[in-house]
């Protein structure tokens, strides 16, 4: 499964690299919500309740120390690692959501919709499988920002990221 979704990942990059703007989502595509949720109304409404505190209504909670998401957290799905990685955030690995399809769903509110099409055409949904596989793993807060940065350079090098994936948010100050 992983080998496929990372073929699939390079075959959309071989396709990328001609497009447009040099970009592989120059057009970001619109997805069906139901083809990734089986209740989109209730993702959304774990999303407000348990992360727009912090990451905002809309995943765009700039300027502070934390993580844009908006039109950026998909290309998180380009690599397994890196897929694993955001199932595996202390905030999502230790959710009170319980449910791991409940929580699947909300995680792919984040990342096909907050995420506007950045990740790779062709990704595979999470599901609750794979969440509670991953969520086991949790990782703690010591070793968290060397890891992001370790799979940012992975996204870049790999997945032709922008490099601007290495900061939390466009415009951070390092
Ligand atoms: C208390 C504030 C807070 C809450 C609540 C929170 N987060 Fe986060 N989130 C952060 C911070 C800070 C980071 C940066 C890594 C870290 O320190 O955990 C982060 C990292 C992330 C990332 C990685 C993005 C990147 O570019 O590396 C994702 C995805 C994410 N959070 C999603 C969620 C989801 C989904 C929820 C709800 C279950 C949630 N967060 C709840 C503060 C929060």
């Amino acid at each position: 499964m992983r080998v496929a979704a990372v073929m699939t990942a390079a075959a959309v990059l071989t396709l990328g690299i001609a497009g447009p703007k040099g970009g592989v989502h120059a057009a970001p595509a619109l997805i069906d919500p139901h083809s990734v949720m089986s209740d989109p109304e209730q993702a959304r409404a774990d999303y407000v309740e348990h992360c727009s505190g912090c990451h905002g209504q809309h995943g765009d909670t700039v300027p502070a120390h934390l993580p844009e998401l908006q039109g950026r957290v998909g290309w998180f799905m380009c690599t397994p690692e890196a897929r694993a990685y955001l199932l595996r955030l202390p905030n999502v690995a230790h959710s009170r959501i319980s449910d791991n399809a409940e929580l699947a769903d909300m995680m792919n509110y984040v990342v096909f919709v907050l995420g506007e099409g950045t990740a790779p055409v062709g990704t595979r949904p999470f599901t609750g499988e794979e969440v509670a596989r991953e969520r086991v793993h949790a990782l703690t807060n010591m070793n968290l920002t060397a890891e992001r940065l370790r799979l940012a350079n992975q996204l870049v090098r790999q997945c032709h990221a922008p490099a601007s994936i290495r900061a939390l948010y466009i415009g951070e100050k390092r």
